[in-house]
C-alpha cells in the first residue's frame, strides 16, 4: 500500500525521506519518489521498483541542510507502476503525494483538460496538484486554495503538497487514509503514514483525524479543525509501535478500521469490483473451488464457502491443509485451488499448494505478506494489505481475509454472470459500510472488560452461531483458547442438541452470536434449549434477549456481513480482556508461534 513521508528541518533531508520510506516498505509498493524543496527550488526524483533504484538515482544529489521534502512509495491502483505514474506528481509550481483513491478524479480531470491542462500520468492523484494551481488563481491565500482543492475531492486521501509559492510550507489533508504528524526538540517536523518512520526521530506525535486539513512550517502548525493532540512517542521501538495501546493485539483490533479501507481501495469501485491481480480469463475453465488453509485462515475460508456458493453460485470445498496433504486427494483440472495464509509461510498450506500445482490446477493465494513462499509459488495472489500483524492471535489479518473473499465472491459472480447488476451494486454498497462498522467503540470495549471478570472459570465455553456466524464462532473460540488457555469450542448452533448439550449446566458458558439479519429465530430456539438446561448465556446481538444472562448489544445492520464484522470485533475484544484478567501474555501466548513453518 502507498506510504507517505514528509520532513521539515535542518537534518539531511534526503536520508530522512529515504529512511522514512524504508520503514514503510512493509506496506508493499512498486515505485517510489521524493521531492525536495531548497532555496525556493524543487527537485524531484522517481524510480520504479525497490527503494534502492531510487537511491541509485539520487546518489549524486546533495541536499543542503534546511529545507523540506515529501516522499512516497506507490502501490499502483490507477495506472501501471511506471515512473510517470509514481508520486510526487507535479504541476507548474507544486508537487503532491497522496495515499488513497480520488473517486471523482475522472470528472475533475475532464474539467481540467477542457481548460487546457495536460496530464502526464494515468493516476487519480495528478488531479490534486492541477486543481490546486487552478484554485491559486481564485484565492488570495494559499491555504484557501488548498482547502478549496481538498473540498472538491471525493474518496479517501492522505495528501501532502508543497509549492514554490510557499517555499517553507507543507500542506496536509486527511480523510480515510492514515497520516501522523511528529515533531522533536530540534525543530524537526515529520509526516508519515504509520508511526514506524517516526520512532527514534519524533518525540511526540499527533494522529491526524479524518477530515483535518492544515499546513506546517518550521515555526507553525495549523490545522482545521484545531484538533491536533500531540502525545509522547516512545523512542523504544516496541513500545512506540504499540501506539499507546497495551498490546499489539489491541492495536491490531483497532487498526481494522484503517486497514480495511486499504484492503478495499482500488478494488471496491462505485458499481464494480476489480482485481488488477486477476486477468479477465482467470475463471475460464473453472467449475468449482477448493480452499486449503490452517487456523484462523481456515475460518476465513469457511466463511467464504457460504459466500462463494450463495453469491457466485459455484461449488466450494474447504479443507484444513494438514488433513488435505495426506488424504491422497482427487484433484481435477477444472478446480480453482485457493490457499489462504496471513504469513505466506505456513508449512502445511505451502505443501498443499505445491500438490495442487503439481496436479496442474490453477492456483490463487490470498495472503498478507508479499514475496512470501506462498505468494511466490501461486499463479496469482491477492494481498490482504493488513500491514504487519505482530500479535500471535490473528485479528486484522482475519478481517481482511474475509473482506477479500467476500469481494472475490462478487468478482466471480460477475464473471460467471450468476447475479444481476442490481444485486452486485447492493452488495458493493454494503461493503462500503465495513470500515465504519469496525470503528473504535469504547462502550463495547468497556462492556467486554466488565463482563470478562465473570468468565474466568467454568468448565468450558461454547461459541455458537449459524451460517457465516458458525465460522465466526470457531474463530471466537480459537481466539479465546489461544490467549486465555481456557477450553473453548466453536459449534454450529443447530448441532448442540446432537451431543454437546449434554455438557450444559451453569458452569458451561455459551457465547451466542445472534444476528438479526440471518436465521435469528433458529438460533434463538437453539439458545433457548441451552438456557432451559441452565447454561450461562452471553448473547451478542442487536436484539435484547430475555433468556440471556449477559448481553452485548450490537448495532442493527441491514446486511449479515456487517453484523459479522461488528461481532468479530466483540469476540476479539472479549477474548483479549479475559486473557488480560488472567494475567496472560496476550501478544505472545505460550506454545504458539506467529509463523508455523513446521509440519
Ligand atoms: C491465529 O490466531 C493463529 N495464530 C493461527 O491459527 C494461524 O491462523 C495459523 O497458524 C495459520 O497461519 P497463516 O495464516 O499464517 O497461514
Amino acid at each position: 500500500m502507498c506510504g507517505i513521508v514528509g520532513y521539515i528541518g535542518s537534518g539531511d533531508i534526503k536520508s530522512r525521506l529515504i529512511e522514512g520510506l524504508r520503514e514503510l516498505e512493509y506496506r508493499g509498493y512498486d515505485s517510489a519518489g521524493i521531492a525536495i524543496m531548497q532555496n525556493g527550488k524543487i527537485e524531484s526524483f522517481k524510480a520504479v521498483g525497490k527503494l534502492c533504484n531510487l537511491e541509485e538515482k539520487i546518489k549524486n544529489f546533495t541536499a543542503r541542510s534546511h529545507g523540506m521534502g515529501i516522499g512516497h512509495t506507490r502501490w499502483a491502483t490507477h495506472g501501471k507502476p511506471t515512473e510517470l505514474n509514481a508520486h510526487p506528481h507535479m504541476s507548474e509550481n507544486s508537487y503532491v503525494v497522496h495515499n488513497g483513491i480520488i473517486e471523482n478524479y475522472r470528472e475533475i480531470k475532464r474539467m481540467l483538460q477542457e481548460n487546457g491542462i495536460n496530464f502526464l500520468s494515468q493516476t487519480d492523484t495528478e488531479v490534486i496538484v492541477h486543481l490546486f494551481e487552478t484554485e491559486i488563481k481564485r484565492h488570495k491565500e494559499l491555504f484557501d486554495a488548498f482547502k478549496a482543492t481538498i473540498e472538491r475531492l471525493d474518496g479517501a486521501y492522505a495528501v501532502l503538497l508543497i509549492t514554490k509559492k510557499a517555499p517553507d510550507t507543507i500542506f496536509f489533508a486527511r480523510k480515510g487514509s492514515p497520516m501522523i504528524l511528529g515533531r522533536n526538540g530540534k525543530g524537526e517536523i515529520f509526516f508519515a503514514s504509520s508511526d514506524a518512520p517516526l520512532i527514534g526521530e519524533a518525540e511526540e506525535v499527533a494522529y491526524i483525524e479524518d477530515g483535518t486539513i492544515g499546513y506546517v512550517t518550521k515555526k507553525t502548525i495549523f490545522s482545521q479543525p484545531d484538533n491536533l493532540l500531540f502525545v509522547p512517542l516512545s523512542g523504544d521501538k516496541l513500545t512506540a509501535q504499540k501506539s499507546g495501546y497495551r498490546f499489539f493485539m489491541e492495536k491490531e483490533i483497532y487498526e481494522q478500521y484503517d486497514v480495511m479501507s486499504d484492503t478495499m481501495i482500488g478494488r471496491v469501485l462505485d458499481n464494480d469490483i476489480a482485481f488488477e491481480e486477476l486477468d479477465e480469463t482467470f475463471m475460464e475453465g473453472v467449475s468449482n473451488i477448493k480452499i486449503c488453509a490452517c487456523g484462523t485462515s481456515y475460518h476465513a475460508a469457511l466463511t467464504s464457502g457460504y459466500l462463494f456458493e450463495r453469491i457466485a453460485k459455484i461449488g466450494v470445498n474447504i479443507e484444513i491443509a494438514s488433513e488435505f496433504r495426506y488424504k491422497k486427494p482427487l484433484l481435477s483440472p477444472d478446480t480453482l485451488f485457493i490457499v489462504i495464509s496471513q504469513s505466506g509461510e505456513t508449512a502445511d498450506t505451502l505443501e498443499a499448494l505445491k500438490m495442487a500445482k503439481k496436479a496442474g490446477l490453477k492456483t490463487l493465494a490470498v495472503c498478507n505478506v508479499d514475496n512470501s513462499s506462498i505468494v511466490r509459488l501461486a499463479d496469482a495472489t491477492i494481498l490482504t494489505r493488513a500491514g504487519i500483524e505482530k500479535g500471535v492471535a490473528s485479528t486484522k489479518a482475519f478481517a481482511t481475509q474475509v473482506m477479500v473473499l467476500w469481494m472475490l465472491s462478487l468478482y466471480f459472480a460477475k464473471s460467471r454472470k450468476s447475479v444481476d447488476e442490481v444485486s452486485i451494486r447492493d452488495e458493493i454498497r454494503y461493503m462500503g459500510y465495513v470500515p465504519k462498522v469496525l470503528q473504535k467503540s469504547l462502550e463495547v470495549h468497556e462492556k467486554c472488560k466488565r463482563l470478562s471478570k465473570r468468565y474466568l472459570h467454568g468448565h468450558g465455553f461454547f461459541f455458537i452461531g449459524r451460517d457465516i456466524f458458525y465460522p465466526l464462532a470457531l474463530e471466537g473460540a480459537l481466539k479465546l483458547k489461544e490467549i486465555s488457555y481456557l477450553h473453548a469450542e466453536g459449534y454450529p448452533a443447530g448441532e448442540m442438541k446432537h451431543g454437546p448439550i449434554a455438557l450444559a449446566d451453569a458452569e458451561l458458558f455459551t457465547i451466542a452470536l445472534m444476528p438479526k439479519t440471518l436465521l435469528y429465530d433458529k438460533i434463538k430456539s437453539n439458545v433457548e434449549e441451552l438456557s432451559a438446561r441452565d447454561s450461562t448465556i452471553l448473547s451478542i446481538s442487536p436484539q435484547m434477549f430475555d433468556l440471556a444472562d449477559d448481553f452485548i448489544l450490537t448495532h442493527p445492520h441491514k446486511h449479515p456481513m456487517l453484523e459479522f464484522f461488528e461481532m468479530m470485533v466483540v469476540v476479539q475484544l472479549l477474548a483479549m480482556e479475559i486473557a488480560v484478567r488472567l494475567g496472560n501474555d496476550v501478544d505472545m501466548p505460550r506454545n504458539l508461534a506467529k509463523s508455523v513453518t513446521v509440519e
